[in-house]
C-alpha cells in the first residue's frame, strides 16, 4: 500500500457501484449523501473506482421478448434474444464487479421509484420464473450495500415504509448479507437535524469500509 499526502492508495482500488434512485437533480437530498459517501471513500484511496447508474432518466422495462430470451438457456438464445438481453448482462456484470453497492433511493408512494425497481427487475434474470423465491440459501457474495433512504414523512421502518423491507429481501436474494441502512426519512420534521445525523452515518460507514478494504488488501 502506497501513501499519498494523508491518502491511503490501495493497490487494488475497491469498485463501487452507485445507482441513483431520484428524478431530481441539483437538490436531491439522496443523491447530496451518495456524493458525500463517495467523497470520503475518495478521501480514504485517494482515487474512487465508481460507476454510477443513474436511473433518472429512466433505465428501461423488461418485455415479453425479454422474458422469453431469459428463460431460454444459453446456448439457445438466438442473436435476436442477445440483443434483448444485452442490456441486463450490462448491469449484472456492473453489479456482479462491484465490491459496493451504493444505492440512493428517496421514497416514492411508500416504495422505491420504478426506475430502481426497473434495474432489479433486469439484474434479477435468474428469477424470472420465481422458483428461485424461495431458496436463498448459497447465494452469499463478498459484497456489500449501502442504502441512502430519504424522504418527506414515511419514516424507515415505519408501517407505511414498503422501500427498506423490500430492499432489504432483496440485498440478500442477490446474496449481499453486509446491508446498511442510512436513515435520512421524515425530512419534512426537521431537515437540518436529519441530514446532520445522516451525513455523521455515512462519514462514519464510509470509514469503516475503508478501514475494512485497506486490512483487507494489506493482506493480501
Ligand atoms: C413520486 C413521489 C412520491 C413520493 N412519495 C413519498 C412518500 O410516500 N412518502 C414520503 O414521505 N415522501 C414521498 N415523496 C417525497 C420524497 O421521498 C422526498 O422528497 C425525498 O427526500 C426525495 O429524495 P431526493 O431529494 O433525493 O429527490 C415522494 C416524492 C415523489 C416525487
Amino acid at each position: 500500500m502506497q501513501q499519498i499526502g494523508s491518502q491511503l492508495m490501495t493497490a487494488i482500488t475497491p469498485k463501487i457501484l452507485r445507482i441513483d434512485g431520484s428524478t431530481r437533480h441539483s437538490e436531491s437530498v439522496s443523491r447530496a449523501l451518495a456524493d458525500l459517501a463517495v467523497a470520503t471513500l475518495q478521501d480514504q484511496f485517494g482515487v474512487a473506482n465508481v460507476t454510477q447508474r443513474d436511473t433518472r432518466s429512466g433505465i428501461g422495462n423488461i418485455s415479453s421478448a425479454w422474458r422469453n430470451a431469459s428463460l431460454k438457456p444459453n446456448e439457445s438464445r438466438s442473436p435476436e434474444d442477445r440483443a434483448v438481453l444485452a442490456q441486463s448482462e450490462a448491469l449484472m456484470n456492473e453489479a456482479d464487479a462491484a465490491d459496493l453497492l451504493l444505492i440512493a433511493v428517496p421514497i416514492y408512494n411508500f416504495s422505491i421509484p420504478a426506475a430502481l425497481k426497473s434495474w432489479i427487475d433486469l439484474i434479477c434474470r435468474d428469477n424470472v420464473d420465481g422458483a428461485r423465491a424461495h431458496d436463498l440459501t448459497g447465494r452469499s457474495i463478498n459484497k456489500q450495500a449501502l442504502i441512502i433512504l430519504t424522504s418527506n414523512y414515511t419514516l424507515a421502518n415505519a408501517d407505511d415504509d414498503f422501500a427498506t423491507p423490500y430492499l432489504k429481501f432483496i440485498m440478500k436474494f442477490i446474496g449481499i448479507d453486509s446491508v446498511t441502512f442510512i436513515d435520512a426519512t421524515g425530512l419534512a420534521n426537521d431537515q437540518s437535524g436529519i441530514l446532520a445525523l445522516a451525513q455523521e452515518a455515512v462519514k462514519a460507514h464510509c470509514m469503516d469500509i475503508a478501514n475494512t478494504w485497506n486490512k483487507q488488501t494489506a493482506a493480501e
